[in-house]
């Protein structure tokens, strides 16, 4: 269990939102430009750092983003070997599922910027691309039981990025005025109507459960970075 992900209203009381991570495996994080995501991710991971004392967690950060994170290790990888450690999860992954390997602690792979990771694939290798979407499809599909746990942040999501779209359970958006927009809805919360988006400053959003209501959620600061940073390089320096 993933505490203290964001908070929600609940009769005017800011709640902290609690989320089973081995039940609503598979995330997306979406959110245009500077609107947090990063800054999103580093706080969850964190969390999971702190609440899953075993996991494992490999790190693709596409945009190598290191002053957001400084983390190293050969569970990280940034820019363009991002496409290396993307394989070696899916290796782990087969790995399980062909019952070579009996570690069955939580494996996350969490991938920073995945669209721009795939528009570049696209534009420089096309059956790279389409292998990468297969192995998406296979992980997301296949990989829960497996302990494999996803999240991937994006700024912009066609449904070609998202194979297996609703094998993600887990959908926040870190913005609310992206909403407005038919087909940022449709992809994300396809029951949302556009007048159900309430627009709210920075650090508002929205996220949906598999099976419950989409919710309005606040984001909760980081109060001691330091600590967060050593958080951060312990969980990928767990298995390393
Ligand atoms: N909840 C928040 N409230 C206020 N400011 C925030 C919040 N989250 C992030 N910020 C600030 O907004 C800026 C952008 O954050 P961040 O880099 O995490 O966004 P991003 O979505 O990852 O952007 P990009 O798409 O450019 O990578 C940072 O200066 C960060 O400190
Ligand atoms: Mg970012």
């Amino acid at each position: 269990m993933i505490k203290n992900v964001f908070e929600v209203n609940n009769r005017g009381q800011p709640t902290p939102v609690s989320i089973d991570i081995d039940r609503h495996y598979a995330w997306v994080v979406a959110g245009p430009s500077g609107v947090g995501k990063s800054t999103f991710l580093r706080r969850l991971i964190g969390l999971i750092s702190f609440y899953d004392e075993t996991a494992e967690a490999y790190f693709m950060d596409f945009k190598a983003d290191e002053d957001m994170f400084s983390m190293t290790g050969n569970h990280v990888a940034r820019s363009f070997e991002c496409l290396d450690l993307f394989e070696t999860v899916y290796n782990r992954f087969k790995a399980r599922l062909n019952k070579q390997e009996e570690n069955s602690h939580n494996l996350y792979l969490i991938f920073d910027e995945w669209q721009a990771f795939l528009a570049y694939l696209e534009q420089t290798d096309k059956k790279k691309h389409k292998d990468i979407l297969s192995k998406m499809l296979m992980m997301n599909s296949m990989g829960r039981s497996l302990g494999l746990r996803i999240i991937l942040s994006s700024q912009r999501f066609l449904m070609v990025d998202l194979p297996g779209r609703y094998n993600f359970n887990c959908i926040i958006s870190l913005s609310t005025s992206f909403l407005m927009s038919t087909n940022n809805r449709q992809l994300l919360f396809p029951d949302m109507e556009k007048d159900e988006v309430v627009v709210k400053p920075r650090g508002y959003g929205y996220f949906q459960l598999e099976g419950e209501p989409v919710k309005m959620f606040r984001t909760i600061q980081v109060r001691d970075e330091e600590r967060l940073n050593q958080r951060i390089q312990e969980l990928f320096s767990r298995y390393s």
